[in-house]
C-alpha cells in the first residue's frame, strides 16, 4: 500500500509539511483553492487528510473526498467545518487550541490600543507631512488604563486578553460567557455579567466568542445602542458575530466612539466595504494568530492531529 495522501492548503508551515512527508505523500496548495480547480479536485479525491486554514468543509466538499479521515484546521476557530456532515461520514475534525492564545491576545490587545489611541491615523498624519505644529485635538484618543473592559467569550484567548488588561493596564474586567470562569475571576478579578450590563458599563467591548448559530449577529443594532457613546468596540472573533451594517450605523451615528476589527463576514474584505471608509476605525486583515513562530506552532499541532488519525488514533484536538 502506498503512503496516505495529505492535502495541505493555504498556510501550512514548511516544518509541518516536512514532518508529514516523513510518512505521507503531501500535496501543497499555497493559496486557498476551490474544487473548480481540477488539480485541487483531483488531490482532494484521493486525500486521507486535509490540513490548512479555514477551508469550507461541507457536504459538497465531502462528496468529493471519499477517502478523507480527518479535516485538520490550522486555526482554533472551526466555523468553516460542518461538524455534523463530518461526523455522519465518520471523518474526524480538529483545531489548534492553546498554542495561539498569547499571540492572538497580543494582536487583539494591540488592536484595542490602536483604536483607543488612534495610532494608525496619527502614523498617517506624520507620514503625510501634516505634523507642522501641535497635534489638533480631533486626533486625540481615549485612555485605556483603569477603564472597564467587557470581554464577550471568556475562552482561553479571552483569558489571555484579561491577563494583559488586568496586569498591564489596571483595567476592571467584566465578562459574559456561557459558563462562569471562577479561575479567571480569581486571577484577573473578572466579574461575570449578563450581556446587557456588560455592554452598558464597559468602556471597551471585545468579542472573542466562536461563531455558532447562537452567536451569529450577537452584536446587532440593539447591542450597539446599549454601549456607551464613548466606548470602543473590538472584534477579534469572527465577522459573523457582528451585524456589520449595525456596526457601520453605530459609528456613523456616533452611538459608539470607535472600533477595531480584525475579522470580517467576508474575507478578504471587499475594498468597497463601508467599514473601510472611516479613517478612525482600525481594520486588520485577520492577523490575530499570524506570527512566523505561531504559524509554525499551529501547523505542527495540526500535523500531529493528522498523524494521530492516520496512525489509527483519535486526534488530540478532536472537535
Ligand atoms: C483562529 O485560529 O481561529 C484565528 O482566528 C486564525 O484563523
Amino acid at each position: 500500500m502506498g503512503k496516505p495522501l495529505v492535502v495541505a492548503y493555504n498556510r501550512v508551515s514548511r516544518e509541518a509539511r516536512e514532518k508529514l512527508a516523513e510518512t505521507c505523500e503531501v500535496r501543497y496548495f499555497e493559496q486557498s483553492e476551490t474544487l473548480e480547480d481540477p488539480e485541487f479536485r483531483e488531490a482532494v479525491a484521493g486525500a486521507s487528510a486535509i490540513i490548512g486554514v479555514e477551508y469550507e468543509v461541507d457536504e459538497a466538499f465531502l462528496e468529493q473526498a471519499p477517502c478523507l479521515r480527518i479535516a485538520a484546521n490550522v486555526s482554533v476557530g472551526y466555523d468553516n467545518l460542518d461538524l455534523e456532515a463530518l461526523s455522519t461520514r465518520g471523518v474526524y475534525a480538529s483545531n489548534t487550541p492553546e498554542v495561539l492564545n498569547d499571540t492572538t491576545a497580543d494582536a487583539i490587545f494591540g488592536l484595542l490600543l490602536a483604536a483607543a489611541r488612534r495610532i494608525p491615523e496619527t502614523d498617517r498624519y506624520v507620514k503625510d507631512g501634516k505634523w507642522q505644529n501641535t497635534l489638533p485635538d480631533d486626533y486625540f484618543g481615549v485612555d485605556v488604563h483603569h477603564r472597564t473592559l467587557g470581554i464577550i467569550g471568556m475562552g482561553r484567548i479571552g483569558e489571555a486578553i484579561a491577563k494583559r488588561a488586568r496586569f498591564g493596564f489596571d483595567m476592571n474586567i467584566l465578562y459574559y460567557n456561557r459558563s462562569r470562569k471562577p479561575e479567571a475571576e480569581d486571577k484577573y478579578g473578572a466579574s461575570w455579567t449578563e450581556l446587557e450590563p456588560l455592554l452598558e458599563q464597559s468602556d471597551f467591548v471585545c468579542t472573542m466568542t466562536p461563531l455558532t448559530k447562537d452567536t451569529y449577529h450577537l452584536m446587532d443594532e440593539a447591542a450597539f445602542r446599549r454601549m456607551k457613546a464613548s466606548a470602543v468596540f473590538i472584534n477579534g472573533s469572527r465577522g459573523g458575530v457582528v451585524d456589520e451594517e449595525a456596526l457601520v450605523k453605530a459609528i456613523q451615528e456616533r452611538w459608539i466612539w470607535n472600533a477595531g476589527v480584525d475579522v470580517f463576514s467576508e474575507e478578504p474584505v471587499p475594498s468597497g466595504h463601508p467599514l473601510l471608509k472611516f479613517p478612525h476605525v482600525v481594520t486588520l486583515p485577520h492577523i490575530g494568530s499570524f506570527t512566523e513562530e505561531n504559524e509554525n506552532n499551529m501547523s505542527l499541532r495540526a500535523a500531529e492531529n493528522v498523524l494521530q488519525v492516520l496512525d489509527g488514533k483519535e486526534p488530540q484536538d478532536q472537535l
